[in-house]
């Protein structure tokens, strides 16, 4: 034990000796050894006869101790708003004991290429909540999305040109534009992650046996803020429904299904990081997105082109292939914060 520990619990047994209570032993001492708060039980709050009706004020007092304000705030708002919800509904210990099953469910079935937690934040709308929050559209720049869960690290890098997906994965689609900022000047040097399903419905991290990344691939924009790389037309598909969070939909009898898109990560030196995805016209799903991650802005209309030509040119075994356009504009750090700012202040303002 170290010193100032020992000092701590020595402090805490005098005290409990001049004030009659039970004294610390050896459990008390180790806890603070490995870190735990060594909190003056004087100074607390006198917690005790807790209750639906004063149980909430009680643990505003003893967190209020908090010394990271945004945290203190953050906690104060969950507190009251989990105990009202609590007592709003009448929880009952059934109800209470199934949402710690649930959440031990999500949690356990976690893994590098499985996150079940984002997973539930989605299909709850709390991710399309913050990330309009956080990422209020401001055109020209493009607006971002839901981030969900099958994004990896692992991508390949690619140069301009070079196909995301192996061969076979599904009908070709060629993928190029610029990345500008709202001025229309390009952004250069630009990293671009881009990921998709293949024409199963599938990401590759849903393929038992996965090796190496497919589908997926990460590169740059050149000195014009030109990107092009070959992929292929993504389909729609459902939601991870094998775990947890499958069950939950069941139960609430929503369908599990994602229109067709391809996701995008931008990040360049200066601007804020836009996460985002395009999506199909005409796909059956637009309107009814499982994650709540689709934007008019977004969806877009590839060409069919049936030049066989063109498509060896590019670099595919065959024709045809699909072309898709799209550029994306960034907002720099000073417009994205100034936007954010401005956007949650009239968001207050609304409320009140
Ligand atoms: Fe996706």
């Amino acid at each position: 034990m170290s010193s100032s520990t020992m000092a701590e619990t020595s402090a805490i047994r005098s005290r409990a000796r001049t004030t009659g209570e039970i004294e610390v032993g050896k459990a008390v001492a180790e806890a603070i050894k490995n870190g735990a708060p060594s909190i003056d039980p004087a100074l607390l709050p006198r917690l005790r006869d807790l209750g639906p009706l004063n149980i909430t004020e009680n643990v505003h007092a003893i967190n209020s101790m908090c010394p990271n304000p945004r945290q203190k705030f953050v906690f104060e708002k969950l507190v009251t708003h989990l105990h009202d919800f609590t007592r709003e509904v009448s929880l009952t210990t059934e109800e209470w004991m199934l949402a710690i099953e649930f959440l031990t469910a999500t949690g356990k079935i976690c893994s590098d290429i499985r996150q079940e937690f984002i997973l539930l934040s989605d299909i709850l709308g709390l991710s399309c909540l913050v990330d309009s929050m956080n990422h209020p559209s401001m055109p020209p720049a493009t607006e971002g999305t839901v981030l969900g869960p099958f994004f990896t690290q692992d991508a390949a890098d690619l140069k301009a040109g070079e196909s995301i997906a192996s061969e076979g994965k599904g009908e070709y689609m060629w993928c190029e534009g610029r990345v500008l900022d709202t001025q229309g000047n390009p952004v250069p040097n630009c990293t671009i992650e881009t990921w998709e399903t293949d024409n199963e419905g599938l990401y590759d991290t849903q393929y038992e046996g996965r090796t190496v990344a497919d589908c997926r691939g990460r590169l740059k924009s050149d000195a014009n803020g030109y990107y092009s790389y070959r992929a292929v037309l993504p389909t729609p598909y459902p939601i991870p429904n094998d775990g947890p969070v499958g069950r939950l939909l069941k139960t609430l009898n929503r369908h599990v299904f994602r229109p067709a898109h391809l996701h995008t990560m931008l990040v360049a030196k200066g601007y804020e990081t836009l996460i985002t995805a395009l999506y199909f016209k005409g796909d059956q799903f637009l309107e009814s997105d499982a994650v709540f991650g689709v934007k008019s802005s977004l969806v877009v209309e590839p060409k069919l082109v049936t030049d066989e030509t063109k498509a060896k040119a590019l670099g595919f075994k065959h024709g045809p292939y699909w072309h898709l356009e799209k550029d994306y504009v960034l907002l720099t750090l000073k417009q994205a914060d100034e936007q954010k700012r401005k956007s949650l202040k009239n968001y207050y303002s609304s409320l009140k």
